[in-house]
């Protein structure tokens, strides 16, 4: 029985220093390289030994002595290629990046199998909760019906802050920019990839279908206002930008990410801040709820490192790593297409303060199949205009977007300021 696996390590950022740290304490693996883009950079990592680095990450996906490939650089250039030489060269794989998993797993789950070697990418989705394996092993029993997730921290944040300080998205994002919450970049945490990246790893898991990212629905939290945030409190409910994945008639599925009003009586209510959560539907356990940190060095490399010591545990006892942790995509999913979902919705307008306003607004969403539940004018702005929320029943998305329309034609109507849909 050997006693040590040698690994190489692929980028040293974050979560890459995570790893180093955690790995500390797991004497039966050993770091034999890392690469790193400027070898001569300071660095102050607690188990890093300076003779481990290197500029060439070629030198690790070709190295004959190394069984396990960690990447964690992220992005698909050059982790992609990398990951490819890595697997041709029959070396396992884990990952924690969504963005490639989501783009290209299929084509690397496929090169795995081929090459007789796993992929294992917990720490892709939602940092440190584990979520993937469950998905795959512990719920395998059930027919999932639907995930739904607060898959972002940095949206958590923003959204949370702009409900408890009564602040707007730009002033909040700047705030988290300068504490190093939000990236320089932010769009791709607050218009909504980051998220749809995840929804479609764990809906391709949950459904048992290849879900391309391409078709998922996705809408961001920057035309979110403190006003929006302000009235779904006074109506019960706090806005959260939210990935759902579920299954629709006709063996198709919904997956999209976007604002939603959460109701107090929502499993997903109470996850605040940087926080993560993923609810899932099944039909033999019900509704079972995960939650943690999404991101973090610390929690991220948790993950890192799990699914490393799954592949080592196998490798000392000299088998292959069990073949259920495998991802089998089967073919590709049937997309529900937006406009034939139906939601409930919050729609802001901003009207002219004359007679039968109310009445016009209700007769257009009567004549397009939109049952109101609730309509509220708060009083008359300062221009003299007024300001009105109504809330839907369910309605089908085209009835909604032709209400809108129809809205924002209206004499008696300025705009319809915006729409977010409403969680049951
Ligand atoms: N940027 C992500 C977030 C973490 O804010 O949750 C990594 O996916």
């Amino acid at each position: 029985m050997k006693e040590k696996i040698s690994i190489g390590i692929l980028g040293l950022g974050t979560v890459g220093s995570g790893v180093v740290k955690v790995l500390k304490n797991h004497d039966e693996v050993e770091i034999k390289k890392i690469a790193v883009k400027d070898i001569t950079k300071k660095r102050n990592i607690d188990g890093l030994n300076k003779s481990m680095l290197t500029d060439n990450p070629q030198t690790i996906v070709e190295d004959t002595d190394i069984q396990v490939v960690i990447e964690v650089i992220g992005g698909i250039n050059p982790a992609f290629d990398l990951i490819k030489t890595a697997i041709k060269n029959k070396k396992h794989i884990v990952t924690a990046n969504k963005e490639l998993v989501a783009k290209h797993g299929a084509e690397l789950f496929e090169l795995a199998k081929k090459n007789n070697v796993t992929i294992l990418y917990e720490a892709a989705v939602a940092g440190g909760i584990p979520i993937i394996m469950p998905l795959k092993l512990s719920l395998g029993a059930n027919n999932i019906s639907k995930i739904a997730g607060i898959l972002n921290g940095t949206t958590n944040y923003i959204l949370t802050k702009m409900d408890t300080e009564g602040r707007e998205f730009e002033d909040v994002l700047k705030e988290a920019q300068d504490l190093g919450y939000a990236e320089a970049d932010p769009s791709g945490d607050v218009k909504g990839f980051d998220a749809a990246y995840k929804i479609a790893i764990l809906s391709s898991i949950a459904f048992d279908k290849k879900v391309d990212v391409n078709n998922v629905y996705i809408g961001g939290i920057d035309n979110i206002t403190s006003t929006d945030i302000s009235f779904a409190k006074e109506f019960g409910y706090k806005i959260k930008l939210v990935a759902i994945g579920q299954m629709a008639n006709d063996n198709k599925i919904d997956v999209r990410v976007h604002p939603m009003l959460v109701p107090k009586t929502h499993l997903l209510y109470g996850v605040d801040d940087v926080v993560n959560a993923v609810m899932v539907e099944g039909d033999a356990v019900g509704k079972v709820m995960f939650s943690g940190p999404g991101a973090g060095d610390l929690p991220t490399a948790s993950s890192v490192v799990g699914d490393l010591l799954c592949i080592v545990g196998d490798l000392l006892l000299d088998n292959t790593p069990i073949p259920l942790m495998r991802c089998k995509q089967r073919n590709g999913a049937k997309h529900l297409e937006i406009d034939n979902t139906r939601n409930k919705y919050f729609i802001r307008v901003n009207a002219k303060n004359v007679p039968g306003v109310l009445g016009d607004l209700g007769t257009i969403c009567g004549n397009n199949n939109i049952n109101l539940y609730n309509i509220v004018q708060k009083g008359v702005l300062e221009d003299g205009s007024a300001r009105v929320v109504l809330l839907t029943e369910a309605a089908l998305e085209k009835d909604l977007n032709k209400a809108i329309e129809e809205m924002n034609k209206k004499e008696s109507i300025n705009k319809v300021q915006n729409i977010i849909r409403v969680m049951d």
